[in-house]
C-alpha cells in the first residue's frame, strides 16, 4: 500500500468535491466459481482500493462529506477465519492503518445508513457492476435493486474521475513496474512465436504465468491469436503457422493493482514477408505519430483522426485505399480497417474507471462521443491533461464479413479499393499498443521500450 497520507488526502479531496451527504464505497467480496468454497481469484474494486487501499474481501468505506468523518466497515474475524486463513488484524487496526477514525460491523453500517435515509440525507455511490453489490446497496439503502443504476451519484462519479484521471508520481512508478513485467511477457511471446507448430495457448499460458510471477494477475484476459482480425480474440486453440501474424495484446496488474496494456504483432517464424511488413509499417507509422501530437489541451478524438488519416495514407500507398484520404476519414471509411478507438485511460483498471460509464471518463459537455462507426468506439475523446496515462493502439484488420457487407452496400467506394482489399481477406490483423503519460508539454511512452520496429522484432525473434 502507499503511505497512510496518500489515502487520507484522496478521501479529504473526495469529501471536498462531493460537498454534501454520505459517500458509500463498497469493496468486493469473494465470488463462487463452481461451488461456494471454490472462488474466483479475488479482484478488489478499484474505487475502494484507490481511497481505502486494501486488497481484501468484504470491506466497505463511508465518508461523511460534510463532517469529514470516515468509517471502515466489515465483519470482525472469528476463530474459524483465523484457523482457515491465518491471523488477521482487527477492523480497528485496519482502519487506523489507513487513517480512518471509525470502524464497525455490517450491522453498524446498516444503522448508519438507516439513520441517513431517515434523515433524508443523500448517500452517494458509483455504479455497482457485480450482482452481489447491487443487491447489497439496494438492501442497505432500501432501494429497488432493479432500478439501482438510476440512483448512482453523478457528483461522486465526477469527483472520482477528477482525481483518478491525474496520476501521481507514485502511481506512475507502479504502472511502470507493470510495464516491466509486460516487457517480459511480450519478448517471451516473440521467442516462442518463432516456432511453427506451437499452440497459441502455450504462448498465452506462458505469458499469464509471467504476469502471475510478477506479483499480480493479467489486467484482462490475454488476447493472443493468429486471427488478429478478431479484435478481442480470446480463443487460443490454434497451432501457429508461417504466413500468419500473431496479435498479442496483454498486460498485467502489479502487486499494487496498477495495470499495463501492451500489444505487439509479430510474424510466425520470425521474418515479416513483404505484405506483412508493408501493412505493419503503415500501422507503426500511425502509432509513432501519436506521441508527436499528445500534449495537454489536445483532444484525443483529434489525435485518433490524425492517426487513422496517417494509416489511410499508408494503405493508399499499398493500393488498398484511393482518393482524398482526409475526405475518406471524414466519411468514416477508416472504420473498415480500424473499427476501434485509438486508446483509453489506464490506471487501476486497464480501461480506467470504465465501471463509472465510458462517457463520464472519456467525454464531457464540450466533447460529445461521435456516432460514426469506428470513431464511436473511441473511449477517450476529451482534451488530454498532464498526468493522464492513456494507450496509443492503432490497428489494421481485414475482417471478411465486414468487407463483404461494405462491398455489397457499395460503402465508401470512392475511397476503398475493394478488388485489392479482397486479396487481404486471409491476412488477419495487426495492432501495436503502448502506454503513454501526458507530461507538462508533451508526453512520454512509459516503460522500457519493447521491440517494435520490423528490425527490432526480427532481431528479438532470433533469441
Ligand atoms: N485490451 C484491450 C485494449 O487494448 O483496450
Ligand atoms: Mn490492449
Ligand atoms: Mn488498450
Amino acid at each position: 500500500m502507499f503511505s497512510k497520507d496518500t489515502y487520507i488526502k484522496r478521501r479529504q479531496q473526495l469529501a471536498q468535491d462531493v460537498k454534501q451527504g454520505l459517500i458509500l464505497i463498497v469493496g468486493n467480496s469473494d465470488v463462487a466459481f463452481n461451488y461456494p468454497a471454490n472462488q474466483y481469484t479475488f479482484r478488489q474494486d478499484s474505487t475502494f482500493r484507490y481511497f481505502f487501499g486494501y486488497d481484501i474481501q468484504g470491506l466497505i468505506g463511508v465518508i461523511d462529506a460534510e463532517s469529514g468523518e470516515e468509517y471502515l466497515f466489515g465483519e470482525e474475524v472469528d476463530m474459524a477465519d483465523i484457523i482457515w486463513t491465518g491471523p488477521i488484524p482487527s477492523l480497528k487496526e485496519r482502519a487506523t492503518e489507513i487513517g480512518v477514525r471509525n470502524s464497525g460491523t455490517i450491522k453498524d453500517l446498516r444503522n448508519l445508513m438507516d439513520k441517513a435515509v431517515f434523515d433524508g440525507r443523500r448517500v452517494h455511490f458509483v455504479p455497482p457492476y457485480r450482482a452481489e453489490n447491487v443487491e447489497f446497496i439496494a438492501d442497505i439503502l432500501h432501494l429497488d435493486y432493479r432500478y439501482i443504476q438510476a440512483y448512482v451519484s453523478k457528483e461522486l462519479i465526477a469527483a472520482c474521475v477528477k482525481q483518478r484521471s491525474i496520476k501521481s508520481a507514485e502511481e506512475i512508478a507502479e504502472i511502470e513496474k507493470a510495464i516491466e513485467t509486460a516487457y517480459t511477457m511480450h519478448t517471451t511471446m516473440m521467442h516462442m512465436a518463432k516456432n511453427e507448430g506451437t499452440f497459441e495457448y502455450e504462448i498465452a499460458g506462458t505469458m499469464e504465468g509471467i504476469a502471475l510471477a510478477g506479483g499480480g494477475p493479467v489486467s484482462f484476459p490475454i488476447i493472443l491469436t493468429t486471427h488478429g482480425e478478431i479484435l478481442h480474440g480470446h480463443d487460443h486453440s490454434l497451432q501457429i503457422k508461417k504466413g500468419r501474424m500473431i496479435v498479442s495484446d496483454a498486460g498485467c496488474e502489479n502487486n499494487m493493482g496498477y495495470c499495463s496494456d501492451i500489444t505487439r504483432s509479430v510474424p510466425v517464424g520470425g521474418k515479416f514477408d513483404a505484405r506483412q511488413k508493408a501493412v505493419y509499417e503503415a500501422v507503426l507509422d500511425a502509432q509513432l505519430l501519436v506521441p508527436t501530437l499528445c500534449k495537454p489541451n489536445v483532444k484525443y478524438s483529434e489525435v485518433h483522426l490524425a492517426a487513422v488519416e496517417r494509416l489511410g495514407e499508408g494503405l493508399k500507398a499499398l493500393g488498398l485505399m484511393k482518393g482524398d484520404i482526409k475526405e475518406a476519414v471524414k466519411q468514416g471509411a477508416m472504420g473498415m480497417f480500424m473499427p476501434h478507438g485509438l486508446g483509453h485511460m489506464m490506471g487501476l483498471d486497464v480501461h480506467d474507471m470504465e465501471n463509472y460509464g465510458e462517457n463520464y471518463v472519456g467525454y464531457d459537455k464540450k466533447n460529445i462521443r461521435s456516432t460514426q462507426f469506428g470513431l464511436a468506439s473511441l473511449r477517450l475523446g476529451r482534451e488530454l491533461q498532464e498526468g493522464f496515462v492513456i494507450t496509443d493502439e492503432p490497428g489494421c484488420y481485414f475482417i471478411p464479413a465486414l468487407i463483404d457487407q461494405w462491398r455489397a452496400e457499395k460503402k465508401c467506394i470512392d475511397f476503398i479499393n475493394y478488388d485489392e482489399v479482397e486479396k487481404f481477406k486471409d491476412f488477419g490483423g495487426i495492432r501495436i499498443e503502448d502506454d503513454v503519460l501526458i507530461t507538462k508539454d508533451g508526453c512520454r511512452i512509459l516503460g522500457k521500450p519493447i521491440p517494435k520496429t520490423v528490425a527490432e522484432i526480427e532481431n528479438e525473434m532470433t533469441k
